[in-house]
């Protein structure tokens, strides 16, 4: 059965016949709504694209950061500890050549065997008392400490202690297996602060789709893909850890959104400001 046409003309091209300022303020924000998203890609590529050891963003990536990893040997080793210290906590570390002495490390594997290895007090030990401890330190009583703290105070700090940021050993010859960066209680605060949110903004963009002068078959398939793509992320960052296809399904579902929901913006903005046609069809 189909729907007679006057339902679907009674919504469609309404946005266009709405006062000048309800239009301004809609454009506002849709301009909000898409330079946000923007920011936010640039964000993932700011604190993802490294997740794996190696510049540039790629399957892998989403790999270490939901599902774990298998590394073949000579390769850099991705750790929690490897992708913070090239990102948000790289702004802490005082100088590039402490950096790079961590940095390489980690890179090694951060075993504990070269925990103490360097010249004088460059070594990976000292580099993370010096640079890290004033908030990873459990007598710091900072958040952070509460979640990771690396030491019980300020003046020393066991290889123990950083484990859990490190990647595992790997048994000599064989390739390393490193476990998700995203841990399940990590898992659950990116999620409901993501599932609350983005669902929202996508749902007013569809609503003002819905609108749009395009042909009623573009339409019904255009409108829902943003939002289904959404449960495909959604639910791929849980069930990565269980199968390989769902970290096609996070990437695939983030390219159709972006795509489908650029597309949505840009439609309800041209549509809104192009004039209605004098037609007898009211
Ligand atoms: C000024 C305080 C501060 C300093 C100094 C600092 N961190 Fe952090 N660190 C934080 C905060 C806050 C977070 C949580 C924010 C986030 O996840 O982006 C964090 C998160 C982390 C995490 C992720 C923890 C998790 O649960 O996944 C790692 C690993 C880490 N820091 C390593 C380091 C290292 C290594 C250093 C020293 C080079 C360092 N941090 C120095 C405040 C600090």
């Amino acid at each position: 059965m189909t729907r007679s046409p006057n339902t679907e003309d009674r919504w469609t091209g309404v946005l266009a016949k709405l006062p000048r300022g309800a239009r301004l303020m809609l454009t506002a924000f849709l301009a909000i709504i898409g330079t946000g998203y923007l920011i936010a890609v640039l964000n993932i590529y700011h604190s993802h694209s490294k997740a794996d050891g190696v510049d540039g963003m790629s399957l892998d990536d989403i790999r270490a950061v939901y599902s774990g990893l298998t590394v073949a040997r000579g390769r850099p080793s991705p750790s929690r500890m490897l992708t913070m210290i090239q990102t948000t906590m790289r702004e802490y570390i005082s100088s590039e050549e402490d950096f790079e002495v961590l940095q390489a490390w980690l890179k090694e594997g951060g075993g504990k065997d070269t925990f103490d290895e360097g010249k004088g007090k460059k070594t990976p030990r000292r580099i993370i008392m010096r640079n890290c401890l004033r908030c990873h330190s459990a007598s710091t009583d900072t958040d952070i400490s509460k979640h990771a703290p690396f030491a019980p105070d300020e003046w020393d700090v066991k290889h123990a202690g950083l484990s859990e940021f490190l990647s595992p050993v790997a048994e000599p010859g064989k390739p390393t297996r490193v476990p998700p960066q995203y841990q399940i209680p990590r898992l659950i605060l990116v999620s409901h602060m993501h599932m609350l949110s983005i669902p929202m903004f996508t749902l007013v963009v569809g609503l003002l789709f819905m609108t749009a002068r395009v042909s009623p078959g573009v339409r019904g398939f255009l409108t829902p893909l943003p939002m289904l793509a959404l449960v495909f992320d959604f639910g791929g960052w849980w069930l990565a850890r269980t199968a390989d296809v769902f970290i096609f399904a996070i990437a695939g579902a983030g390219g159709v959104f972006g795509v489908v929901f650029g597309i949505q913006l840009l439609v309800v903005t041209i549509d809104m400001w192009r004039p209605m046609r004098e037609a007898g069809s009211d």
